[in-house]
């Protein structure tokens, strides 16, 4: 069993952006946690930057939490604008899915070439639509999979390596828990 102190000291510090660090092991299940805040979009954008430079990224499905207007869609494009993504960025509240090619050379450990997919469950109401739209096979490519109301599909959707968890404030500014579900989860927030 891994015990908290296996955390390194200093991974709030290196974790996209800094936040309270937490671990959980009961045995059979671990989390491990950040919580950030942002106290306006421009810090959205700071940890969606961070984020990008990530090599786990490449093959990383998201999930993403929040109410209405919480942020979701604007997280994703500032992500997606810092893995070199051009032109319009639109919600797939619609559409279910948008895809997309990150284009970012600098990225350390690869190309940056590689497939984004873009998903909303919003307006799904039926699980079929899942196998008729050939949303599987999207998630069984490779890339990275971005996915917001991912409750509305529960049950259908491959686990997620992290979970982004976004609640607006009273003032505008908004909490957000990350939390890793597998190892490729870890990584992403090393
Ligand atoms: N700190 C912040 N982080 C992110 N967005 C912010 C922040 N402060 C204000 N905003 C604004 O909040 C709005 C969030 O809208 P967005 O479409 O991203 O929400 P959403 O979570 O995708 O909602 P939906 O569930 O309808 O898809 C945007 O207008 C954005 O500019
Ligand atoms: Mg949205």
């Amino acid at each position: 069993m891994m015990a908290a102190s296996a955390l390194p000291a200093d991974s709030a510090a290196s974790s996209p952006a800094p936040g309270k660090a937490g671990f959980a092991n009961d045995g059979r299940d671990w989390r491990d946690w950040r919580d950030w805040h942002w106290p306006d979009e421009a810090a959205c954008a700071a940890t969606a930057a961070a984020l990008a430079g990530q090599p786990a990224l490449r093959d990383a499905t998201i999930e993403l939490h929040g109410p209405l207007g919480a942020g979701k869609t604007t997280f994703v494009r500032h992500l997606l604008r810092a893995l070199g993504v051009a032109g319009r960025i639109k919600s797939p509240t619609y559409t279910v899915v948008e895809t997309y090619r990150a284009t970012c050379a600098d990225r350390p450990g690869d190309d940056g070439d590689f497939a984004i997919s873009h998903f909303d469950f919003y307006r799904f109401t039926d699980a079929r639509e899942l196998l008729d739209a050939g949303l599987r096979d999207l998630f069984a490519a490779p890339g990275l999979k971005l996915v917001e109301w991912p409750s509305r599909a529960a049950g259908l959707l491959p686990a997620a390596d992290l979970r982004l968890s976004l609640e607006p404030q009273a003032d505008d500014s908004r909490r957000v828990r990350a939390e890793a579900l597998t190892p490729r989860g870890r990584e992403l927030l090393a």
